[in-house]
């Protein structure tokens, strides 16, 4: 299929699988990330199983890095044809320690305080998470959706999380985060998705992928799956964790207009069954 795909956050756990598989059906692929050299490695790996793939270096929180990339990108490929925003981060900072409220939580107000309470957490580790996660991909969308306004087929896919819809313990940041790209999923929809703009804008929300952004929240130091894990497989009809091949599907029916060509402003669940399974 000819089209351009640009992916931020393709260095990643799910973004270099997302570059791999669209690259398989003859797409161009541009490898945007932050971590350059992670990048470079998936687009060499796609080009030398023969598909075509180029890595970016681009920071989302940085609009001019964004717009470097944009020209990068229209130089080696055209233009963005379909934009998939996955660059995002957890921040350990940003987490409490401690899933609900215990008696003396409050007095615990110095920031070096290990335990992370409601009433300790650094407000610009939050920030840092709305950076990265929301304002990135809104301006991600501003940057790329210049070269997709009034064309036909173009379409943004924003990836959020379960954690949009239920309030998981610990990440109020990430949790934050995630709803807010939601919403500004349909936003988005509403503005560009019109006779004029043309743009389709469509989510997927991912179930439980192990991936390094959440490695350390369901492996133990020695191997062994944490309580967390117990209790998300425990509400995952499927009984296990997603394989991240499994989001693809979501991914390219968005993506391809003759599949979903009047579809916008939606969000698909690829989750085992997680969202609609409340454990009990
Ligand atoms: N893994 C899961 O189970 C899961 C579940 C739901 C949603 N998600 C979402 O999927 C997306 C990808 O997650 P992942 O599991 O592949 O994580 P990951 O940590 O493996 O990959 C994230 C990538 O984003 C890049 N990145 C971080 N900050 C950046 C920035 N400022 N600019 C450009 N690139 C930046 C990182 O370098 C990394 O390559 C994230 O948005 C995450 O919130 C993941």
């Amino acid at each position: 299929m000819e089209q351009v795909v640009v992916i931020t956050g393709a260095g990643g756990g799910l973004g270099s699988i997302f570059a791999k598989e669209f690259a398989k059906d003859g797409r161009k692929v541009a490898i945007l990330d932050f971590n350059l050299e992670a990048a470079g490695r998936v687009a060499e790996e796609i080009r030398a199983s023969g598909g075509r793939a180029a890595a970016f270096s681009c920071d989302v929180t940085d609009k001019a890095s964004l717009e470097a990339a944009r020209r990068n990108v229209r130089e080696t490929f055209g233009a963005c044809d379909v934009l998939i925003n996955c660059a995002g981060i957890q921040d350990p900072l940003a987490k409490t320690t401690k899933e609900a409220y215990e008696p003396g939580d409050e007095l615990g107000t110095e920031t070096d305080d290990e335990s992370r309470t409601l009433f300790n957490l650094d407000g610009s580790r939050l920030l840092k998470v709305m950076n990265v996660n929301w304002l990135g991909t809104f301006t991600a969308c501003q940057v790329f959706a210049v070269d997709m306004v009034g064309r036909e087929g173009c379409s943004i896919i924003n990836i959020t999380s379960m954690a949009a819809y239920d309030a998981l313990s610990m990440v109020p940041a990430y949790a934050s985060s995630k709803a807010a790209v939601d919403m500004f999923t349909r936003w988005l929809s509403n503005y560009i998705s019109n006779e004029y703009g043309k743009v389709r804008v469509n989510a997927v929300a991912p179930g439980y992928f192990l991936t390094p952004l959440n490695h350390d929240m369901y492996v133990n130091p020695d191997g062994s799956y944490t309580a967390r894990y117990d209790h998300v497989i425990h509400r995952t009809p499927m009984g296990r964790l997603g394989e991240p091949e499994e989001l693809v599907g979501a991914l390219k029916f968005f993506a391809d207009p003759q599949l979903s060509g009047y579809i916008t402003g939606q969000v698909i669940a690829v989750d085992g069954g997680f969202l609609s399974c409340p454990g009990i």
